[in-house]
């Protein structure tokens, strides 16, 4: 055990530090350059001083992924292996040790990021880089490893209250390859698009035809009336829902938005106290060099504390029939295995009565055993007892947690519905 995690320890000093020196002087950098590599490798080499003397403390993943999703690219479930394999902390819920790890690993693993960056950078010719310098292109290092550290503060902070709140202890929770970039960098992403005021356009397409419906169908008496809103990602739809007099259930099983929706609505003592950098690694599809680097603050609203948070999945965790007079999901349904088990567990979790609202787009997963039209969603409704109240179709454009001044954006087109069950439950 311990020969392979002082080889695996050897192998990450290798890659991070030896490999990439090499790679920048056979690349004939120039002086400023390796200045610039030296400054950042100096860093690095303390990080992993620390990694080598500390037992408890293993190398940064080397699995972590820079793959550019759509910035709206919606979060998938983070889930441990199953498959018969045995859970490696019985104690703790699904995927939570993961999330824990790639929360902590956060700076090792963005500057795994940027390291590959500078790599590509460092490989170019000396003509090249000197035009490259003139661009300035060599401060973009500097000032996305300055963002790194704000949101590694942050990261920080959201894994030392999950290690508080689920009592792991001090035991390090890594698997070696189990952090994962991408999760963090998805928590950024929703928190920007739930709880920044950058955010609030976003919200605005979204919010106001399901607040309207609600208020539609409940006519002003939202007191006593329970809402679900399962696939809550960071919980403003929820927590919005919530200021207006409704007895909320929130419900998410993707423990990156669950950890940062804690640390939010538990750890929180001013509006805007969090400062985030969420596009800090990416770097394609800008319009302008620095709006890379625009940060934010969180949260723009106080979290409702009334809202109740059920972690785990939708499928599992509400055995009583009839619980709820609604169930809103946005965005939500195409995460579905199997669209029929989503679609059945809504009709019976509703009353007689009740009130569904969908809104977001179909944009199914390869995992999925159907991926339906709308139309065939309707009719799925239809079959399974709903009753389509066609006068609520919206048709709405939307962005999904974006990125501001960017080339490339992906607009989502999506249809709302309402679907009641008849007071007769059928
Ligand atoms: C695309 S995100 C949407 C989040 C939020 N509703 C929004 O509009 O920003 C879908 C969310 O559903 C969650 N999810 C997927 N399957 C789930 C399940 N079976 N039970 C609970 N949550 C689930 C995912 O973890 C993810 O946070």
């Amino acid at each position: 055990m311990l020969t392979s995690g002082y080889l695996s320890r050897l192998v990450a000093l290798l890659l991070c530090i030896v490999f990439p020196l090499y790679l920048a002087i056979r690349g004939s950098a120039s002086l400023s350059d390796i200045a610039l590599l030296f400054s950042s490798l100096s860093e690095r080499a303390e990080a992993l001083h620390v990694a080598l003397i500390s037992p408890l403390v293993a190398p940064p993943s080397l699995n972590s992924q820079e793959a550019f999703k759509a910035p709206g690219e919606p979060a998938r479930p983070v889930r441990s292996p199953k498959g018969g394999k045995e859970k490696r902390y019985p104690t703790l819920p699904d995927g939570l040790a993961h999330c824990i790890n790639s929360f902590e690993k956060y700076p090792f693993l963005a500057e795994q990021v940027l390291q590959r960056k500078y790599t590509r950078y460092a490989k170019q010719t000396p003509a090249q880089k000197s035009m490259s310098r003139k661009l300035g292109y060599p401060a973009h290092f500097e000032k996305a490893r300055k963002g790194i550290e704000v949101n590694a503060r942050f990261s920080e902070q959201i894994a030392q209250i999950a290690r508080e709140g689920y009592r792991t202890g001090p035991r390090a929770l890594e698997d070696e390859e189990d952090a994962e970039f991408g999760l963090v960098d998805l928590a950024f992403a929703h928190l920007s698009r739930d709880w920044s005021s950058q955010g609030a356009k976003e919200r605005q397409a979204v919010f106001p035809p399901v607040l309207a419906g609600l208020e539609q169908h409940f006519g002003g008496n939202e007191r006593g009336n329970k809402v679900l809103v399962p696939g809550s990602g960071l919980g403003r739809l929820a927590s919005d829902i919530a200021d207006f007099g409704y007895d909320v259930v929130a419900n998410e099983l993707d423990y990156g938005s669950i950890l940062a929706y804690h640390l939010l609505t538990n750890h929180t003592t001013s509006l805007h106290q969090h400062t985030l950098y969420p596009f800090v690694t990416k770097w394609t599809h800008q319009a302008n060099p620095s709006s890379r680097y625009s940060a934010l603050t969180v949260p723009d609203h106080w979290p409702n504390k009334a809202v109740k948070l059920v972690e785990g999945d939708f499928l599992e965790m509400f055995p009583r029939d009839g619980e709820f007079d609604a169930v809103v999901t946005l965005f939500f349904i195409d995460m579905a295995a199997n669209a029929i088990d989503f679609l059945s567990n809504i009709h019976r979790l509703l009353k007689p009565g009740g009130l569904w609202i969908n809104l977001g787009p179909l944009k199914w997963g390869t995992h999925t055993a159907l991926q339906l039209s709308a139309e065939e969603v309707l009719h799925l409704a239809d079959l399974i007892g709903f009753d389509v109240d066609h006068t609520s179709r919206k048709s709405i454009d939307s962005l999904y947690a974006d990125q501001p001044d960017v080339l490339l954006k992906f607009t989502y087109g999506e249809y709302m519905w309402s679907f009641i069950i008849s007071e007769n439950g059928c």
